[in-house]
């Protein structure tokens, strides 16, 4: 915050970790967009045209879509990632993605080191995806993306929790994302120094 109190922008880059049209996670993530706290704009990157990652097509040049993705991932002030859960763990679309962008961009050094990041994930287990969010955390050690810690948001039974239209109806639900994104806006602004440490 400023000294008058208005919010400094947030602008935020989302990824939903499914190709699924009626994807629970993509849905999500499009709620989240609604409900967006003062300051905070939200932009969602399709991973769709991201090709699997091969060194030898590195090596020829970055592909166009990964540009982009690593372009978008700098512009960014930080992400927020809705993963679906893949046998305990994170889908390899997703970490493909992670894994394309961790390389060199074309300022040198990965978009991704000290940003800010927001997780949350829906499934239809009751489990909530919460195993493949603890797996991503883990992936964020490595590439330097500074998680925020809690809330921690595990949408289960996520098939009960939108209407046909998609729209997601469970207003707990609601309520944890809201809290999620409101965390998310005072992490990346306090790692800008706008707010005093812990
Ligand atoms: C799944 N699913 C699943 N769900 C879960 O809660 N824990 C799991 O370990 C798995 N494992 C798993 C493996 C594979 C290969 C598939 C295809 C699915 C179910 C998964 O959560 C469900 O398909 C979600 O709807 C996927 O997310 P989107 O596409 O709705 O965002």
């Amino acid at each position: 915050m400023t000294n008058t109190e208005t919010p400094t922008p947030v602008r935020v880059l989302g990824i939903a970790g499914s190709l699924r049209k009626a994807s629970f996670n993509a849905l999500a993530l499009r709620a989240a967009g609604e409900m967006l706290p003062a300051g905070m704009t939200l932009e969602v990157f399709d991973l769709a045209p991201i090709p699997l990652y091969n060194g030898d097509v590195e090596a020829e040049g970055m592909p166009g879509p990964v540009r982009d993705l690593q372009r978008r991932f700098a512009e960014a002030n930080a992400l927020l990632i809705a993963t679906p859960e893949y046998n305990a763990s994170v889908p390899g679309v997703l970490k493909n993605a992670i894994n394309w962008a961790s390389r060199p961009g074309p300022s040198g050094g990965s978009p991704l080191g000290g940003k800010p990041l927001a997780i949350f994930g829906a499934s239809p287990s009751s489990l909530g995806t919460f195993r493949a969010q603890y797996h991503l955390r883990q992936v964020c050690v490595n590439v330097n993306l500074l998680p925020l810690q809690q809330p921690e948001v595990f949408i289960a039974q996520a098939h009960l929790k939108f209407d046909a239209q998609g729209r997601l109806t469970d207003e707990d639900t609601r309520q944890y994302l809201r809290r999620l994104l409101d965390a998310l806006a005072a992490w990346t602004r306090r790692l800008r120094g706008e707010s005093r440490p812990f």
